[in-house]
């Protein structure tokens, strides 16, 4: 029976580029989406570009353009990533949308009507000087109960506590580094504690998995607050109706984006209607992709709202962890933290949607990607056992046989056997349990090449009197391979592709192993995947890592708290120097380069320091230099250390300086 089904993944903020992290959950969803399309059933799979809130605000400040056309210049970009990535949704809209904008102001207005949204003023730390309200995550200071020092306004990375931005010791802006002060406002709260009962047994109804499940008691436990659902001007967002300087918090209207997405594909398709899929009786199956950090608002906060505004609740929320890579959080600095778009430079997409399949069960565990089993698990499947198979067979039928595949199976059984498997590894793509389905496909992989290697085609060849045998053999052979592409196209949809291209025989579905493909005439064979060179990997890796002088200027959040000791602090060898030359690098538009004095000897130095100082500013000033950091080639050059500069980037960067009088090549710490 043929399934209605509706897939969505989050919408991802259009303020920076899609990196590793996000792939997990967009190739997670769009395999199971491809699956269920290749299994026959109706699937539309939906995303948008998540366009509001303070940091796109401020980011589009910094750039001196509006907010909107950042958003659209980072809705192309995400774009061209999933494209890359063969991520391939039905629509893929933004939440800064007329059609979203109409939802979210109808459900607002249900929600009033029906008294669940109350009016009352709070205090919040205000910066009077950038003149607005601060999220707790713009606000920093000392954790008041271990003393940690600049932590967020939220909690403690230190000591895991969590506390209102008010509590901390010294608080500061992270915009103007000014002391805020309380302010008061109005705030809309919709009361998300009228739904704890129907929260409650929606939760248990199996529509998440065990692990969220248990997220959810704890939080039912510890009780269901109003929740904070307006902002104050300024603020990039939809202004609530019948205030002045009153807007929608994001995370109100993010979630709305997903039926904004379906309206928007509803609007050119007659046969798509968003009442179908949300009405309160739909009998459709709904299922949202997200990663474990935004759990609350699609458990609670969505469902609630959805049942408030008279909407069905979702079918299943199916939430992931989190990717660490060789076994720790992604890192600039350590060049971990590596973009979709720097990724594609390096290495075939289809390596990291077998990677991640490979790794990729139903809970919530973070998975891992170590670079050098990513080697070794490419080449050994996909390379060693998949496309081995078909090119072990392919030349022996285009070579001998004019492309002529036999009229009958070598052996009937073991075919049966891989059609058989099907079921089972349908069963594990159902349940989102990719590692179990990959396992079986590569038994049946090694299987196969078993075979071949029991009836050594290439040793019959050389035989004239056996070469209807090695017809048979590799007849038999590539439909052994026909069976596991079939399998694996949910996974590899490029490779798969071009297999179904030199297989002719059309575009396979789940079905098509039931009848093997024989007396039937193949294309010429090219090979389907190359090895995963280690080397591509190191140079993406390397291509990760910040610039020189990025590194010191760009914070790193990852990063910004570990604790080193003092012999380690002494390891870095700070130097006073005078810039004796600057000047722009053609190509490079943050960089300058610095010839800098050291006394002794003369340096040579890119920094990332463009955007905030002109070349002949700098030539006679001192700095301070990382003297020992090891030599780094770039494509200008070699930089030979390093100059240390305070603040977050573009023009805010200040180079540090020593008082009048020190000399040139004395040792700073
Ligand atoms: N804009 C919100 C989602 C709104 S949905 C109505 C958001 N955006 S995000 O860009 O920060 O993240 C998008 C998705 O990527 C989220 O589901 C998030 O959990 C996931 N990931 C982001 N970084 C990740 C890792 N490092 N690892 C795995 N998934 C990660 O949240
Ligand atoms: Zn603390």
């Amino acid at each position: 029976m043929s399934r209605n089904i509706l897939v969505t993944s989050a919408l991802p903020y259009a303020n920076g580029p899609i990196h590793l992290g996000h792939l997990v959950e967009y190739l997670q969803s769009d395999i199971w989406v491809r699956f269920q399309k290749l299994r026959g059933h109706a699937c539309l799979y939906l995303c948008a570009s998540d366009a509001h809130g303070t940091p796109i605000m401020l980011k589009a400040r910094e750039l001196e353009i509006e907010p909107e056309e950042l958003v659209e210049r980072y809705r192309a970009e995400h774009r061209r990533d999933f494209s890359a990535f063969g991520i391939r949704f039905d629509n893929f809209h933004s939440t800064h949308s007329k059609e979203n904008q109409g939802l979210v102001e109808q459900i607002y207005s249900k929600l009033d009507a029906a008294g669940l949204i109350s009016r009352r003023t709070i205090r919040q730390a205000f910066d009077a000087e950038a003149g607005m309200f601060l999220p707790d995550r713009f606000v920093r200071g000392s954790c008041p109960y271990c003393g940690a020092s600049d932590q967020y306004g939220d909690s403690c990375e230190a000591c895991g506590r969590t506390y209102a931005p008010a509590d901390l010791v010294e608080p500061r802006s992270v915009l103007t580094n000014t002391t805020p002060i309380q302010r008061e406002s109005e705030h809309y709260f919709f009361q998300l504690g009228r739904y704890e009962q129907s929260l409650r047994s929606w939760t248990r109804s199996g529509v998440v998995d065990k692990g969220v499940a248990k997220k959810l008691d704890e939080w039912f436990d510890a009780g269901l607050q109003d929740w904070d659902i307006s902002r104050d001007a300024p603020y990039f967002g939809f202004r609530i109706p019948n205030t002045a300087d009153k807007y929608f918090y994001v995370w109100l209207d993010a979630p709305i984006g997903y039926i904004a997405s379906l309206a928007n594909l509803a609007a050119s398709k007659q046969e798509i209607s968003v009442d179908d899929y949300f009405a309160a009786d739909s009998s459709r199956e709904l299922y949202h992709f997200i990663g474990k950090d935004i759990a609350y608002f699609h458990t609670l906060f969505w469902p609630a709202v959805l049942e408030a505004a008279g909407y069905r609740k979702p079918t299943g929320v199916f939430v992931h962890g989190f990717l660490t890579v060789n076994g720790e959080k992604m890192s600039k600095s350590r060049g971990t933290f590596v973009a979709a778009e720097t990724y594609f430079k390096h290495l075939d997409p289809e390596y990291l949607r077998y990677y991640y399949a490979c790794k990729l069960g139903s809970g919530l565990d973070d998975i891992d990607l170590n670079t050098d089993d990513f080697v070794s698990r490419v080449n050994a499947d996909l390379v060693g056992k998949f496309v081995n198979i078909a090119s072990r067979c392919a030349g022996f039928i285009t070579r001998q046989f004019a492309g002529a595949l036999a009229d009958s199976l070598d052996d009937p059984g073991l075919y049966a056997e891989f059609v058989a498997a099907g079921e089972s590894i349908a069963n594990a793509y159902e349940k989102r349990e990719f590692s179990r389905a990959m396992r079986s496909i590569m038994r049946l992989a090694d299987r196969a090449n078993q075979y071949i290697d029991e009836h050594k085609p290439w040793v019959l060849a050389k035989d004239p009197g056996t070469a209807d045998k090695v017809q048979a053999v590799c007849t038999q052979g590539l439909n052994l391979f026909r069976v596991i592409a079939t399998y694996l196209k949910p996974v590899l949809p490029r490779v798969v592709g071009d297999a179904e291209a030199f297989l002719s025989s059309g575009p396979l579905t789940w079905d098509s192993p039931a009848e093997p493909l024989l007396g039937h005439q193949i294309d010429s064979f090219s090979p389907l995947l190359s090895r995963c060179e280690e080397k591509s990997v190191r140079q993406m890796i390397d291509d990760s890592k910040p610039a020189p002088a990025e590194a010191k200027t760009s914070a790193d959040s990852n990063d910004a708290n570990a604790v080193i000791n003092l012999d380690q602090f002494l390891e870095v060898d700070l130097r006073v120097a005078t810039v004796t030359a600057a000047e722009l690098v053609a190509g490079a538009d943050k960089l300058l380069r610095v010839q800098v004095d050291l006394g002794n000897e003369q340096r040579n130095v890119f920094a990332g320091i463009r955007s905030a100082y002109d070349p002949e500013q700098l030539v006679g000033r001192q700095v301070i230099l990382v003297a020992n950091l090891a030599p780094r080639k770039m494509r200008f050059g070699v930089s030979e250390g390093m100059l240390l500069a305070a603040g977050p980037g573009g023009k805010d960067i200040y180079l540090l300086s020593p008082d009048a009088g020190a000399k040139n090549g004395m040792r700073v710490r």
